[in-house]
This record gives C-alpha cells, structure tokens and sequence, in this order.
C-alpha cells in the first residue's frame, strides 16, 4: 500500500468525548470536574483562545495554548517554573524523590545520568525484549478469546509492566505484577487525586489525605525492595547491562558519589510508574480507535503483515502507516493530559503578566484539540503524521512535552507503542462488544472510563 494514501473508502471518524461546559465553571464545579476527570473542567473557550486566565482557589491559573508562550515557559524560562505543591503531594509518595519530582541541581544529576540509557540506540537493544514479551501476550490473550470478548486493558497494562519490567529491571514482572498493578489501582482511585485541601495548603502543611499517602508510601517502599532483592538475588546484576546497572554503577562526575538505596528505589518507583501506565492508555486508544475503523485496522494489518515476523531491525521504516496511527492516538488521547508549573517569580507569559505562585497549565489535550491549531482537530485522521503530509505547528503537538525536561522515555515508548500494536492488528481482526463509547476520564493518565470488551479473531 501506498505510504502516504489513507486505506481506501475510509470514512470520517469522530471518537466520542465528553462535550465541555459552554462556559466556564463555577470554581467548586470545576474541582469537583476535574477530580473525576482532569479534561473535562474546561470550557470551550479553551479550546478556541490561546491563552485563557481563570482564579483558582486565590491563585491566578494561566492556560496557554499559545506557541511562544509554551516555548517561554517549558523551554526559555525553565528555573522560573516548578512543579506545582499538589503534583508533588499526589506524586511523591509513589515516585519519591526520582527524576520527574525532582528541581535544580538533583534533577540535573539525575538527567545526565539516566540520558544515555534512553538514546534510539540504547532502545534499539531493547526491541528484542519488547517483541518477545508482545508475543507471550498475543499467545495469551488468544486463549483467553476463545471464550469470549477479552479485557484488552487488563492485559496490555499487564504488558507494559512485563516489558518495563524485562528491560529497565532483567525482572520477570510475572511475580510481582498483580500486586503492583492492585496497588497503583487503589492509589489512583483515592489518593492519586488532588483533594481540596492538597490544592490550598503550601507543601510544608500537612493536608488530611497525607496520612493515607504516608502509610501507602510504607507499603509501596517495601513492595519496591522485594522486586530490587528479587533482582540482585539473580546475581548477574554486572552483566545485564540494563537500567538498574547503569543507576548501580553511575557516579557524580563533580562528587564522584553514586545514588543511594533510596534514591536507586525511587528512579525504579519512577520509570516503571511514568513508563507503563502512560504506554498501556495508548496502546488501548490505539486499539480503540482501529476497532472503530476499520479501514485503517486492516491497512495496519496489512501493513504489520508485510513487515513480518522478524522486526528486530530497520522496523521504523517498515511500519509508517502503524507509527502515523500511534501519533494520532497520541493526539486525540495524549496519556499525559496537562503540564502544570508554578512560578517562581514574577514573568510575562504570551503577554500576561505572572506573579510568584501564579500557575500555569499547558494541556496537551486542549492543544491537540485547539481549533485555532488543527484543521478538523476532533476526527481521527492518522495521514496527518504520513511522511510528506503538511508540517505540524511547532508547538501544538506535545504528547512528551518539551524543553529540558522532555519525556526521557519517549523513544522507548514509540518504539514499544509501535510494535506493540502492529503486532497485535497483525494478529487479531478487533471489534468492541456492544455499543456504549469509551470516554476518556482523565486522573493521572488518559484512562478509558470503562474497560470495553474487545472481540478478537485471528487474522
Ligand atoms: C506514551 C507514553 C508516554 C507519554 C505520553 C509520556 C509523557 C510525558 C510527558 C508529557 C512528560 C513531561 C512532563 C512535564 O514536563 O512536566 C514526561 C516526563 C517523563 N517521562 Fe514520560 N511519557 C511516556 C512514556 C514514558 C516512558 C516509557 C518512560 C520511562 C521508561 C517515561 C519516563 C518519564 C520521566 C522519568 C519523565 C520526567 C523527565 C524529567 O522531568 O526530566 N515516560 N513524560
């Protein structure tokens, strides 16, 4: 098939979303919104002007959706802008003190350190272990199809953690993942949410729901140390070469120092945490949005098909229509919602001026939806990211963010999203069972707000 054509007869696809208010919400209807799902909170002005201010709880929140004033805040003007107290409060007790929490000087250290295993070629090495862990889970979600319409969430979140598992750790997730999945799940549910009290309260005041957060944050750090002694009691821990090597053997390059326990334990927290989650939304969007069009499903599996079985090398050249597919998905249900900062100090944004402790929010899911950004933003339409198709807007495409503190793992994640799921068109022929839509409920992660039934028959 022709790279750069859309399949055939292809028909417009509008995915179903939430419609926002028409006009902004009152402030308790926007929290109480945007605690059930962080997307749904913002009017449509939003999405039609380029900056928006709204007052929060006393505090200005700046949205901008304005290509400079992105560029100023997460790229040009980075010292002046930190994560906020509430994301730090929510986020901690998983993450601790690992590469996304972290400011300044440790987060620097942190960078430069973990950069080199995140390069294309360091992935490149990775793509064996993804292909062979996507394999297992086609074998068993082909069982599991005989009897019926299948979880595909379940088991592509179950996948994500196997192959974060297999590449960062050389652990078999297979032991460990249920109960680490059970603990996300109940994190996520009441304690990963911001409460009102984690928005009003400066970092250094306690807030009612850090009691619960402090006696997780105890479970999860003694869940973490098994899976680490699970690891060191394999004993090839100077051979495997991967992530867990590479933080054991780093040191400061100014102090010589290398990380401690507990910091090793909260970059592991972190890339499993930022690494699978944010991949399983996106691979079951993908999914999703190929069980509703069929046209494309089958232009994927074609395409897989051709690529065939071994997909070790050159893969990226072999698969664009199943790439284009993922960066559409990407944009339509990017899993990292909203980048929120707060200022430092005072500044001037898209010609707004900011104050110290002003917030300031970037949606990617308002940008990739923008009307003053995209033509036709609310269909589905993967030719967008065809080679040869019209340049995107610096800018307005921001699945990863950008600046310095770019997603470190978004190669991986391509690589791992792509192959995952031509892999999986290749196999299956996917419908959903019945006909109620899959709306995107945002907490942490772009999450479907129910997990469908998919109908899979071998290709
Ligand atoms: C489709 C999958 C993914 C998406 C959409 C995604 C998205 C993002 C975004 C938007 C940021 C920037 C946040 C900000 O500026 O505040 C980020 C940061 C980060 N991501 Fe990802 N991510 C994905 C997969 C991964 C994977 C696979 C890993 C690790 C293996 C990872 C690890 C991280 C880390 C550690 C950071 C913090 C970087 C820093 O602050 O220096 N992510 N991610």
């Amino acid at each position: 098939m022709d790279a750069h054509a859309a399949p055939a007869g292809t028909s417009r696809l509008v995915p179903p979303v939430p419609e926002p208010p028409e006009h902004d919400l009152s402030m308790l209807r926007f929290i109480a919104a945007i605690r059930t799902n962080g997307t749904a909170g913002w009017s449509k002005r939003a999405y039609e002007e380029l900056v928006s201010r709204r007052s929060l709880l006393g505090r200005s929140n700046l949205m901008v959706s304005d290509p400079d004033g992105i560029r100023h805040v997460l790229v040009d003007n980075v010292p002046n802008y930190r994560r906020t107290p509430a994301s730090v409060r929510v986020l901690r007790p998983m993450l601790g003190d690992g590469l996304l929490i972290s400011e300044g000087q440790a987060w620097r250290r942190q960078r430069r350190v973990l950069a080199p295993a995140f390069t294309p070629r360091a992935v490149e090495v990775l793509v064996p272990h993804i292909l062979s862990a996507t394999n297992e889970a086609i074998a068993r979600v082909a069982a599991a199809a005989e009897a019926g319409p299948v979880d595909l969430f379940d088991a592509l979140q179950h996948l994500a953690l196997e192959i974060a598992g297999r590449t960062m750790f050389s652990v078999d997730m297979r032991r460990h993942g249920e109960r680490l999945r059970q603990m996300i799940a109940a994190y996520q549910t009441r304690l990963g949410r911001p409460h009102l009290p984690d928005l009003l309260l400066p970092l250094r005041w306690p807030a009612p729901h850090d009691i619960p957060r402090a006696l997780f944050r105890r479970r999860w750090v003694r869940f973490l140390d098994e899976v680490i002694a699970a690891r060191e009691a394999k004993g090839d821990t100077a051979t495997s070469g991967d992530l867990l090597d590479l933080l054991v053997a780093a040191r400061d390059s100014e102090t010589g120092e290398g990380f401690t326990r507990e910091q090793l334990r909260d970059q592991v927290a972190t890339m499993i945490m930022a690494g699978h989650e944010t991949t399983a939304v996106t691979l079951l969007w993908a999914a999703y949005l190929l069980a509703l069009s069929p046209e494309w499903q089958d232009a994927v599996a074609e395409e897989a098909q051709e690529a065939g079985a071994d997909l070790e090398m050159g893969w990226e050249d072999r698969l664009p229509l199943t790439r284009a597919v993922i960066d559409e998905t990407l944009r339509l249900y990017p899993p990292a919602h909203i980048i929120v900062r707060m200022a430092q100090g005072p500044d001037v944004v898209a010609g707004q001026a900011i104050a110290a402790g002003d917030v300031v929010a970037i949606s990617p899911w308002i940008l990739h939806r923008h009307r003053r950004l995209w033509l036709d933003p609310a269909a589905f339409d993967p030719r967008r990211f065809l080679p040869g198709a019209p340049a995107i807007p610096r800018m307005a495409y921001l699945p990863f963010g950008v600046g310095p503190r770019i997603c470190i793992g978004a190669q991986f994640a391509l690589a791992e999203a792509t192959l995952a799921l031509a892999k999986l068109a290749g196999a299956f022929r996917m419908t959903i069972e019945g006909t109620r839509p899959v709306l995107p409920a945002a907490v942490v992660t772009t999450q479907p707000d129910h997990a469908p039934g998919f109908r899979l028959s071998r290709r």
